[in-house]
């Protein structure tokens, strides 16, 4: 009985060699990007200057966009690593939902990078790289805290605030950045939020829709903003912002009686540059997705040379299991007066794209 114990021993342990050799079929050129969508302008540039970049540097490229549904960017993750990509690049649409997939990528030896947004409870986030998220906030606040001339007490101002999708780690460090410049105003009523939500769970649109936006924008006004006007809207990012325009516009605002409130963004679509031209948005965040295409280019660079990549964070992105090692790049204010010089001079935009 022992002998036979010990002979089925044997016999798994050389199965299991075998199913470990068969799963390694690693192939040392083959880099996965996975990007959560094609319908939102950034994503689309930052697929296509990972590709370009990657391929520029000698890699084969599978990239593919899950048209924000989760269960679609699984199977294709779970493809790359089928398929043997040596090392993955990930924009979540779940920050969540990639434990499983993640699993089987660590277990086939595949190196995964967090692209713009963190990969949530999972061991096997290898590196992050991202912008500043907490600056993109900060960067918003002190706009509305500049353009209203809150440091010397002007208001009260009329404000609400939207978050981004509650399943994006990014949408919760925006907020913590705009609310730590703003927070003090509200608290000195200098700042009014109307509606009385503040909070993410109220605030949150999901999958950064337009149309979420709007509707939310749409209610706000008709339950609040009757008789007086909205003064600020905090806004995280540039999609959303165009669904509040829309509402707005719809209301009657931007009328010689009833001007556009200061209204925030990120991203610089080339849709939103034009609202700036256009005075219906005040400001947005450039994040040169050239600069951090570039980053992560390196870092897989240096992963497939068995190097260690560069990171400049250590202590920033806990994703609940670990503290991952990032790259951060650095956001930039844009708005009217400086579109030109750091949209189009930079390249980033034809004169154009903008008209
Ligand atoms: C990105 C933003 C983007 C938003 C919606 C965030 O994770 O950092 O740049 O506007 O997702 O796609």
């Amino acid at each position: 009985m022992k002998k036979l114990t010990t002979l089925l021993l044997v016999v798994s342990l050389i199965a299991t060699l075998f199913v470990g050799v068969g799963c390694s079929k690693i192939d040392d050129n083959l880099v996965g990007v996975a990007m959560p969508t094609k319908s939102l302008q950034r994503w689309n540039q930052d697929g296509a200057f990972l590709e370009s970049k990657l391929i520029e540097a000698g890699y084969e490229v599978d990239l593919q966009y899950a048209d924000n549904d989760v269960a679609t960017q699984v199977s294709q993750l779970e493809n790359m690593v089928t398929k043997g990509c040596k090392v993955l690049v990930v924009a979540s649409i779940d920050g969540t939902a990639l434990k499983g997939v993640l699993q089987q990528a660590a277990d086939a030896g595949i190196q995964v990078i967090a692209y713009d947004r963190l990969i949530k409870d999972s061991a096997n986030v290898d590196y992050y790289t991202t912008f500043d998220n907490f600056k993109v906030g900060v960067i918003q606040g002190e706009f509305i805290e500049k353009e209203l001339d809150l440091a010397n007490g002007a208001g009260p101002f009329n404000m609400e605030a939207f978050g981004g999708s509650p399943d994006d780690n990014n949408a919760f460090v925006f907020n913590a950045g705009a609310m730590s410049i703003l927070q003090p105003y509200i608290d000195a009523e200098q700042l009014v939020v109307n509606s009385g939500q503040l909070d993410m769970d109220v605030i949150a649109i999901q999958g950064w829709d337009p149309a979420g936006a709007q509707d939310r924008m749409d209610n706000l006004l008709s339950a609040n903003y009757t008789d007086m006007d909205v003064d600020v809207v905090l806004s995280p990012n540039d999609s959303l912002a165009q669904g509040i325009v829309a509402s707005l516009k719809s209301a009657g605002y931007g009328t010689a009686d009833r001007p556009f409130p200061v209204l925030t963004g990120q991203d610089c679509d080339s849709t939103n540059v034009k609202m700036m031209i256009a005075g219906e948005q005040s400001m947005s965040v450039f994040k040169d997705t050239r600069t951090l295409a570039q980053v992560t280019v390196d870092m897989v660079k240096a992963i497939m040379s068995d190097e260690e990549p560069t990171v400049n964070d250590t202590t920033s992105y806990d994703n609940g299991v670990k503290v991952v090692p990032s790259f951060l790049c650095e956001p930039v204010f844009a708005d009217v007066n400086n579109y030109e010089e750091i949209l189009v001079d930079s390249g980033y935009y034809d004169a154009a794209d903008l008209q």
